[in-house]
């Protein structure tokens, strides 16, 4: 199987290597745990490796996450000619939808991608309701195994568990999923990072929840730590 690298050497290790090629991986977390840092490693990763890369966010616009890539030390300007940065409107859900079921596609083929990100996939989940939801996110799923391209989909947690995913849908469509959270060992103690594979198809992965910590460099993942 070959591997492709996150650009965090910690998370490559807990996962035997990086994300398989051609996997959909979920990463799922709360609020200001790091996802889309994590995405703009795996983008950066693929731009020094010669990759061709798309990011699609329905969160920030392309000067804002050229901003906070630079804030880590990540230089996405030097790649240009090699990274497509597309924001979708999630209020406009039927025009999103079908950018992504016909223009999608097309980018992809164009520039010949091996690697997509789309932040948040939460946002452009909550515009549908139940009965469509799982609908909408099976076609982003078709569209980018169709491309066959390597793809990171970050996603909010549900605020009991946080584990899952906001519409606990995601990690059912995703070949792998990997959860960022918040641990208190005590109401007295700092509160740490800990990042777990949850799952990894066709994988044998680490479970167990390691630390990490956001640096000015990024993330950085301890994997031969314990959280506490
Ligand atoms: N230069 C830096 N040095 C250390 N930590 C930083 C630095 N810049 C940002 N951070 C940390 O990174 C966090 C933001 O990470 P990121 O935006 O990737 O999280 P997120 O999970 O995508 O958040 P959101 O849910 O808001 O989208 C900040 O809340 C801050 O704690
Ligand atoms: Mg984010």
């Amino acid at each position: 199987m070959e591997f492709l690298s996150t650009g965090i050497d910690g998370l490559d290790s807990m996962l035997g290597g990086g994300i398989p090629r051609k996997h959909i991986v979920a990463v799922v977390g709360q609020h200001g745990t790091g996802k889309t840092t994590l995405g703009l490693h795996f983008i950066h990763a693929g731009l020094i490796n010669g990759e061709r890369c798309i990011i699609l966010s329905f969160d920030e616009d392309e000067d804002s996450i050229i901003e906070d890539a630079k804030n880590f030390g990540m230089d996405f300007e030097s790649y240009s000619d090699n990274i497509e940065i597309t924001r979708l409107e999630a209020a406009e859900v039927k025009e999103s939808l079908r950018k992504i079921k016909s223009d999608l596609p097309e980018v992809i083929k164009g520039m010949n991608a091996s690697r997509v990100l789309v932040d948040t996939i939460s946002i452009f989940e909550a515009l549908f309701d139940e009965g469509e939801r799982y609908k909408a996110l099976a076609s982003i799923r078709n569209v980018l195994k169709v491309a066959e391209v390597t793809a990171i989909i970050t996603s909010e947690a549900d605020k009991a568990n946080p584990m899952f995913s906001k519409y606990g849908l995601l990690e059912y469509i995703c070949d792998g999923a990997i959860s960022m959270r918040y641990i208190r060992g005590s109401e007295l103690e700092e509160v740490r990072l800990g990042l777990e594979v949850v799952k990894m198809r066709r994988v044998k992965h680490s479970r167990k929840p390691k630390p990490y910590e956001i640096t000015e460099n990024g993330i950085v993942v301890f994997e031969k730590e314990e959280i506490f």
